[in-house]
């Protein structure tokens, strides 16, 4: 057990030291012209360059392997946090060569992966650190340390798909987003993000991608929402995502267009109502299995008194019948000895 944090604490420390040489790169490296370059054209400031920690991984096999040539220990350790490639024959290697690097921070500020973007329109765009002992992809948001030290408490949190989004509205003064690295938003990172900000937001690229994303992160959010919380989904127009779009309309048109965001309800119940049309009984099946999922049942009873008024009935009784309602909660007896109504539901967030 000791032995392990030691080797935490080792891991740290190189892949800070790695962030450090990235960024010395940038202004070093004689290849440093055609990062600067494309740095402009993607119109990155100098200070959101240095807020965000953003270096270069220049191209060869062995630029950062090259600064622990004497040190086997510090290599093992390089290979463990996956900054270096061990091939069949074991010989080491770079992982990042020639990309853009964005070091990912834990919550207390340390230094745990990376993304590494192509400069220009090789594939793959994108290579991320592996999952390491102090690396796990589900758990983490880029962003969300640099988010903390401008806002103690957050207002709003804006989840979106990319490095790049993150970056550019922060510097655009859209200071908090942060982003999923890569895969869905998981449900560890809604519980650490509800928990952290009284509205979350998710602001996905305006494509199909970017609304399939939308969808699966209201099926991941709805199990472990409570009443109060506000999670959002706001929709860019097609072909925008975060970045170009701030860039297009700058800080206060976006924040309007974030004032505008959908609440989960009527995001849930607009795609249900698209998707099925004048189908009532694939909708209200649907909506069925979704509300299932919710384990807190004030909020569940919210979503199935809109769904009763969608399907044109009076009451959601029969409903809540089918989902169990009352034999897993029994009303209690009001004074006057007739059966209580429970708890009240509260029909403005529809
Ligand atoms: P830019 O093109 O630089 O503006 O990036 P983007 O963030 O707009 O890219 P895109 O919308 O295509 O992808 C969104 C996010 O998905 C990226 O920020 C990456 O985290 C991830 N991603 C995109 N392409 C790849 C890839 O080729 N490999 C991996 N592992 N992740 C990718
Ligand atoms: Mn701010
Ligand atoms: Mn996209
Ligand atoms: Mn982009
Ligand atoms: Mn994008």
């Amino acid at each position: 057990k000791r032995q392990d944090h030691g080797l935490s604490r080792d891991l740290y420390e190189l892949m800070d030291e790695a962030s450090l040489y990235f960024q010395s790169q940038l202004r070093q490296h004689k290849d440093k012209q055609k990062v600067l370059d494309y740095l402009e054209f993607r119109g990155l400031s100098e200070d959101v360059i240095k807020h965000f920690g953003i270096g270069f991984a220049p191209d060869g096999w062995d630029g950062l392997l090259g600064r622990y040539r004497q040190n086997q220990t510090a290599q093992d350790k390089l290979l463990t946090a996956g900054m270096l490639i061990q091939n069949d024959s074991g010989k080491r290697y770079d992982r990042f060569r020639d990309r853009l690097m964005f070091p990912i921070r834990d919550r207390r500020g340390r230094v745990i992966g990376f993304g590494g973007r192509v400069l220009g329109d090789g594939t793959p765009k994108y290579l991320n650190s592996p999952e390491t002992p102090i690396f796990h992809k589900g758990n983490e948001l880029y962003g969300l340390y640099e988010l903390k030290q401008r806002h103690r408490d957050p207002q709003h949190v804006l989840i979106v798909e990319g490095y790049m989004d993150v970056v550019a509205l922060a510097q655009f003064g859209v200071d908090y987003a942060v982003a999923s690295l890569g895969t869905s938003t998981t449900a560890e990172q809604f519980q650490l993000l509800v928990r952290s900000a009284k509205e979350v937001i998710c602001c996905y690229d305006g494509d199909n991608a970017g609304r399939e994303a939308a969808w699966r992160s209201l099926e991941t959010a709805l199990p472990l929402l409570k009443p109060g919380d506000q999670v959002k989904f706001m929709f860019l127009p097609q072909g925008e995502d975060p970045d170009t779009m701030v860039r297009k309309i700058g800080k206060d048109a976006f924040e309007a267009l974030m004032q505008q965001a959908m609440q989960l309800p009527e995001f849930l119940f607009d795609t249900l109502s698209s998707t099925h049309g004048a189908d009532k009984g694939a909708l209200a099946k649907q909506a069925m299995a979704l509300i299932e999922k919710v384990q807190d049942t004030v909020l569940q009873n919210i979503l199935l008194e809109n769904l009763s008024h969608k399907l044109g009935m009076n009451s959601s009784e029969d409903l809540k019948k089918k989902l169990g309602f009352a034999e897993k909660k029994p009303q209690p007896l009001n004074a006057k000895g007739l059966q209580g109504r429970g708890t009240p539901l509260r029909l403005a967030i529809a």
